[in-house]
């Protein structure tokens, strides 16, 4: 069985990816499992260039093929920011809903509705191997927050054709339709084929 190492050190990122995962002949590694927690400093102005280098770090510390993602959420109501700073954003609050009560304030005083997430993944070969796939979803921030499950921003946005935002959604629902599993289907089609 083909072994792979999911460089990363984020639950919830790790329970979508795993669901994905389920039907391919592959073994995710994961680098808790030999309580390796140390990280690169992100310091990509893109998603792509940020998963390239954890997703580098994964390889030069593990030695066996390595794919990372970095994502996060781009506002329209914050001139289409936080972006490659998503994670930086929220921890700025005292806590989540603070932040999301600021922006859904700003929401409704540009009356700028629109959002999208996007996610880089990056799948290292080897040293000079990269391959980049990305996935994007669109869709509004809600008047309110919404919702108990997932994390980070699924609270307060809502994808196109969807009346729930993501937390509303169970975890199968959302990975129906969102940015992690586009990106993350794309590198599952390339590793059957
Ligand atoms: P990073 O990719 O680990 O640097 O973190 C990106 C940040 O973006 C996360 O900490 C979340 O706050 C946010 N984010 C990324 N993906 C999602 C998602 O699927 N739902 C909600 N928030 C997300």
């Amino acid at each position: 069985m083909r072994k792979l190492l999911f460089f990363t050190n984020n639950n919830n990122k790790l329970v979508e990816v795993n669901q994905l995962f389920k039907d391919l002949k592959t073994e995710l590694i994961l680098p808790s499992k030999f309580n390796f927690f140390d990280e690169p400093e992100e310091t990509g102005y893109t998603f792509a260039e940020n998963a390239k280098i954890k997703s580098s770090f994964g390889y030069k510390n593990f030695g066996v093929e390595c794919f990372a993602e970095d994502s996060g959420i781009c506002i329209e109501a914050l001139g289409w920011k936080p972006g490659v700073y998503s994670k930086r954003f929220l921890n700025r609050f005292k806590d989540n809903f603070r932040c999301f009560e600021n922006i859904i304030d700003r929401v409704k005083v540009t009356g700028k509705v629109r959002a999208y997430f996007q996610t880089s993944v990056c799948l290292t070969l080897n040293k000079n191997y990269h391959l980049v796939f990305e996935g994007k979803v669109k869709g509004t921030i809600s008047k309110k927050i919404r919702g108990k499950s997932g994390f980070g921003y699924d609270p307060i946005f809502i994808p196109d054709g969807e009346l729930k935002t993501f937390s509303q959604m169970s975890k199968m629902q959302k990975n129906k339709t969102s940015h992690r599993s586009i990106a993350i289907n794309k590198l599952i089609n390339f590793l059957s084929n």
